[in-house]
């Protein structure tokens, strides 16, 4: 007798009714960049903005009708405000925290995520401190914790070190704490790999470092063990939320950490991801829904519970659909 699969795909009713994984509004986290200056494209990165303070209201008000529920800032500071220190990052009045009282004011509900990093306001580009060509970790640690404290005290629910420094969600949770912050979140991007599809975010962002690269830092993408390390670290050192970037090259260390941990686990679908599909989907070369819902599913599959992605407004459309 034939053994016969097909019988669970006969009709979509029948699909439906067995199907495992489905992505939902509330899993959708929408990266924002929000600029000291003019809002624009992003060359690398159609449909995406860089939002002055001015048409951000707007941009948010599409986002909660969408059913997105939360939003992951970027801050792009003025060129000539940048800094060896990058001091805007902790500026109670720079760019990032004057958008986060702002979005809050507009819409309290709405969770705020803050990327916690320095790259966007060194002079030099790199997440860190420099000396000579090196990235000193432990005197960024309290340059970002103060980054962090500064966002929560504008009103961010949720701050998110991207940097990859050693120890940064301890230093960040203890001067959190200290401060009356015992209920922000931190989201930490625990594994985040030294990768080459961040390309067009560093257009966006306008973070690509002036010399050299971010390997001493960021994760070599040779290694998968380095995963669990990095993410135990943190989980210890009082991570809520964990991460793992790039999204869809990396969905085999997605499901190791996934199975591994219990913390829930967000993904990043990073900037060349977005970038790479909407190329193809603008020359008519794919679907570009289709392909969205079906990388988004399987990074669900893979063990995600929250999907940070640029197409997060229009695939909460196409739920709605
Ligand atoms: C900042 C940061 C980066 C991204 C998120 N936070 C860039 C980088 O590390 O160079 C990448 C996001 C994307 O590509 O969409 N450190």
């Amino acid at each position: 007798m034939i053994k016969r699969p097909r019988r669970l795909r006969q009709s979509k009713q029948i699909r439906d009714l067995i199907h495992e994984v489905s992505i939902d509004k509330t899993d959708l986290i929408y990266p924002m960049f929000v600029i000291d200056g003019e809002t624009e494209e992003v060359v690398s990165m159609p449909e995406v903005y860089r939002y002055s303070l001015k048409d951000l209201p707007n941009a948010l008000d599409k986002v909660v009708k969408s059913g997105v529920n939360a939003v992951l800032f970027f801050g792009i500071p003025k060129e000539s405000d940048k800094d060896e220190a990058g001091s805007q990052a902790y500026n109670d009045n720079g760019i990032v925290q004057r958008a986060i009282r702002l979005t809050k004011e507009l819409y309290p509900d709405l969770i705020v995520i803050a990327d916690i990093c320095l790259c966007e306001y060194t002079s030099h580009g790199h997440c860190g401190v420099i000396e000579g060509d090196c990235v000193v970790n432990d005197k960024t640690l309290p340059l970002l914790a103060k980054a962090a404290l500064s966002c929560a005290k504008a009103g961010a629910d949720i701050v998110a070190p991207s940097d990859m420094m050693d120890g940064r969600i301890g230093a960040i949770r203890e001067l959190l704490d200290v401060n009356g912050y015992e209920n922000t979140l931190i989201m930490a991007y625990s594994v985040k790999y030294s990768s080459s599809f961040y390309g067009p975010f560093r257009d966006a962002a306008d973070s690509t470092p002036k010399f050299g690269d971010r390997k001493s830092y960021q994760m070599d993408f040779r290694n998968k063990k380095e995963a669990i390390t990095e993410t135990q670290l943190d989980i210890e050192e009082g991570a809520d939320i964990i991460m793992v970037k790039p999204g869809m090259p990396y969905l085999d260390i997605a499901k190791t950490v996934s199975e591994t941990f219990n913390a829930p686990l967000a993904i990043y679908h990073v900037s060349g991801e977005y970038s790479m599909i909407k190329a193809a989907a603008q020359n008519g070369w794919i679907d570009e829904k289709s392909v969205v819902m079906e990388s988004l599913t399987a990074m669900k599959r893979a063990g995600a519970k929250m999907l940070i992605t640029y197409y997060a407004v229009n695939a909460a459309e196409w739920i709605g659909e």
